[in-house]
């Protein structure tokens, strides 16, 4: 009866010490209630991006991250979705849990966000896409976007090559293209590979083929590696990004052939978007890659300025495009006309420092 007692005694006490060990304050408990005082004054903004493929995605990713600080007034949560629509969508579902003000979302390809995205809404926190669309059923899923106009990059590239080839009296049934795709779904390849296949139809070119290439430097020099094997008479190629051009250009000087502009005499010319990787910056200068279509990355400020507006009540457009230019090797064509609107093109003559607006 005795040992019984004291053994009910001995629990108490336990019980008693680890209650009274858990509601001391340790160091640590009070750095992190400072830390939440500082979240609870910033804006929480959760950023789903989409992976880490390109010079492009890293600067874009940069911009992000110089922007969203607690300098700014800001928490930025970063997460990395790796090519992955699924990693992007627990992230969402994560900062939903998180109760962030904000979801900013670079979407990997366009379609599969209503759940989530409904979800957010459903959770009242407030989603801007940046730089590629997603395609939804209810425009209001989303409050605004803001990125590049794709289609018209791709035009604004085929229509370059267009005034290219008649400046040099070379006939349309002598150009033989192939085109080294983005990620396939990704609004940056629908846009860009649109461009080329209606350009082509239209001036009766050879689009030989058109192949995924991941928006990778590795993926580029395999596709163009296997299209060299199939094809003996490409002359030009069409790349959806910087990224993808210097595979294709390690694969084609690999192969014993030319990267240039005499495309009559056995040269292939290279085409490109972004003009953030500094080695396809100075491939313009020397005449390696012909011409890159501007992609603007620099998102986080303009990101910035759509949630400020919104802080003071404001209601941003729904979509806004980023302007954007033409990086040439030289001033043979002066300037790109696409519906009426001229585009100015400018030679690169030195590479480094800032490209973009
Ligand atoms: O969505 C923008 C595109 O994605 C860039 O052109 C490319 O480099 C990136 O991976």
């Amino acid at each position: 009866m005795m040992a019984r007692k004291k053994f009910w005694v001995a629990v108490v006490v336990i019980i008693l010490c680890i209650f009274i060990f858990l509601g001391r304050e340790s160091p640590q408990t009070a750095d992190k209630e400072e830390e939440e005082t500082v979240t609870e004054e910033s804006i929480v903004v959760g950023f789903s991006q989409l992976g880490a493929e390109s010079d492009w995605r890293s600067a874009n990713s940069e911009s992000m991250r110089a922007t969203f600080t607690e300098e700014n007034g800001y928490k930025l949560i970063f997460e990395d979705g790796q090519q992955k629509q699924a990693n992007q969508i627990m992230a969402i579902r994560t900062f939903i849990q998180q109760e962030v003000d904000y979801i900013v979302l670079a979407p990997v390809t366009e379609t599969g966000w209503d759940t989530v995205l409904q979800e957010a809404k459903d959770a009242g926190i407030p989603v801007i896409i940046v730089d590629r669309m997603v395609n939804v059923s209810d425009e209001s899923l989303f409050v605004c976007w803001v990125g590049s106009d794709f289609e018209l990059e791709g035009r604004r590239a085929a229509e370059w090559l267009n005034q290219y080839t008649q400046i040099h009296d070379i006939p349309p049934e002598e150009i033989n293209i192939v085109n080294i795709q983005g990620t396939i779904g990704a609004s940056a390849q629908i846009g860009r590979t649109k461009g080329l296949a209606d350009a082509s139809r239209s001036n009766g070119w050879n689009l030989l083929e058109a192949v995924p290439g991941d928006f990778t430097r590795a993926k580029g020099r395999e596709v163009m590696e296997s299209l060299l094997k199939k094809y003996n008479n490409i002359n030009v190629v069409y790349c959806e990004n910087d990224n993808e051009a210097l595979g294709a250009i390690d694969a084609i000087e690999t192969a014993g052939k030319r990267v240039g502009s005499h495309i009559t005499h056995g040269e292939i010319m290279v085409i490109s978007f972004d003009g953030v990787n500094q080695e396809a910056m100075q491939h313009v200068k020397d005449g390696k890659i012909r011409c890159i279509a501007e992609c603007n990355p620099l998102h986080g400020p303009r990101v910035r300025t759509i949630i400020e507006m919104l802080e003071e009540g404001g209601v941003p457009d729904k979509f806004y495009y980023v302007e954007e230019g033409m990086y040439t090797h030289d001033d043979t064509v002066k300037s790109v006309t696409v519906d009426g609107k001229v585009y100015p093109v400018t030679v690169v003559r030195h590479v480094g420092g800032e490209n973009f607006h």
